[in-house]
């Protein structure tokens, strides 16, 4: 099937669920066992079958399934928000005393997880240009366990060079991880250019509606775990949290997701509610034509703002003149998703009086949504930045984004014209 068509129907049969043609919410905490011995096989992982919530659901194995093969990865595991399946993708192949490289260009929060809470735990996060391979290849040592980046940066709207980034991991034996929140599967599959491990936030555009919080790992299974074995001894020693398990053995090419599961999800629990993943997948059915119409409207936006006498400057790949235009023909098919970031003459207080003058976009410090939102990435996303942070993350002080909707394109354009009027009183 195609994705639109997976969106639909990938990982779900109606004949298994009392012929239901939606999903069902499996809303069980528990899950019964035939017997002592059914129940043990289940804990030793010897069999496949529900035992608890936090580590497995029936509704959640849809999404799980659907989004992974939207990636065209082996396996999923959702999550209860973005962060938790950044955090516990870096966590299954870090101990102490090891480290990843990162680009700079990050969405803020990721950002802080990287400078301060991994760093607090002994996993120090390098930072580096995206742009700048030679900084990538000098920053790598023996402890360097993964390089990770946002396909496309938010806010800044970079976008990496996937084939170049896979290429410089695998060269130093080291998986690729991707954040492909702001572009989707329908712009970008990363797995295609060579990334191992994908991340989503499902609380943007595959939700798409803003009512829930929610995120994914998605494994290619391409990553040969067992090729310098003392590099990931998490998944290539015996386990005794889980009697002596070696996950490469015990689970093969799944062996990194599995061991997402059973280890940071079971021990620290940031399970998705059944709830929120039907809610999720009721969006996900719609993002391909979504995207569709994020993108035609924001590059109508971004032609408006870019010929607009009282705008300074607009960073959107899918225009000829920008830097990443070329990058954007490579890596998202020519689209560059909904996600604009503009300066209007008058700097930071012209602004902070645009985002305020707004009347039908929302004020907003989400994305994603099919209803356009704004903000003010200096003093609210990224506030927690040292200005010397923000100029490496590219995020200015006169940065206005707005992930813009599905509304009519006049009735946004409308609506940044009468605010860039504001803007000048
Ligand atoms: C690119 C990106 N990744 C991850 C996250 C974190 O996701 P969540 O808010 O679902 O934890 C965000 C949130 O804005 C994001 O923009």
């Amino acid at each position: 099937m195609k994705l639109e068509s997976i969106a639909l129907h990938h990982g779900y049969k109606p004949e298994d669920n009392q012929k239901a043609a939606a999903t069902p919410i499996y809303q069980s905490s528990g899950f019964t066992i035939d017997d002592t011995q059914h129940g043990a096989d289940l804990f030793d992982l010897k069999v496949e079958g529900n035992i608890y919530s936090r580590i497995g659901n029936p509704t959640n194995a849809v999404l799980e399934d659907r989004v992974a093969a939207m990636e065209g990865g082996v396996a999923g595991l959702a999550l209860a928000s973005g962060m938790a399946a950044i955090t516990y993708a870096i966590q299954c192949i870090t101990r102490s005393g090891d480290n990843i490289i990162s680009t700079n260009q990050l969405y803020g929060g990721t950002y802080n997880c990287f400078t301060h809470s991994f760093p607090k735990q002994g996993v120090t996060v390098k930072m580096v240009d995206g742009a700048d391979y030679e900084a990538i290849e000098k920053a790598v040592d023996e402890k360097t366990k993964a390089l990770y980046c946002e396909s496309i940066g938010n806010p800044l709207g970079n976008i990496i060079d996937l084939e170049m980034f896979a290429e410089i991991a695998h060269k130093h034996g080291i998986p690729l991880i991707v954040d492909n929140t702001v572009a989707t599967p329908y712009i970008c599959r990363p797995i295609d250019f060579g990334a191992d491990i994908v991340i989503h936030s499902l609380t943007k555009y595959i939700d798409g509606h803003g009512a829930t919080i929610g995120g994914i790992i998605v494994d290619s299974g391409k990553f040969d775990w067992t090729k310098e074995p003392d590099k990931f001894p998490m998944l290539n020693e015996p386990d005794p949290s889980y009697h002596g398990i070696v996950y490469s053995k015990q689970f093969g090419t799944a062996a990194f997701i599995a061991c997402c599961r059973v280890v940071p999800l079971r021990e620290t629990g940031a399970c998705l509610s059944p709830h929120s993943a039907f809610l999720i997948m009721l969006g996900l059915e719609s993002l391909g034509v979504r995207m569709e119409r994020h993108c035609q409207n924001a590059l109508a936006l971004a032609k408006y703002l870019d010929n607009h006498e009282q705008v300074a400057w607009v960073n959107y790949a899918a225009l000829p003149n920008d830097k990443y235009y070329d990058v954007c023909q490579k890596i998202t098919q020519g689209q560059a998703s909904g996600i604009i970031t503009f300066g209007i003459k008058g700097g930071m207080s012209a602004a902070i009086k645009f985002i305020d003058a707004l009347q039908m976009i929302l004020r907003v410090l989400s994305m994603g949504d099919a209803k356009s939102l704004a903000c003010h990435p200096a003093s609210t996303i990224h506030r927690q930045l040292t200005p010397e942070q923000l100029v490496l993350a590219g995020v200015s002080e006169d940065m206005i984004r707005i992930s813009v909707g599905i509304e009519h394109i006049d009735d946004i354009i409308q609506d940044v014209e009468q605010a860039i009027q504001a803007s000048m009183r």
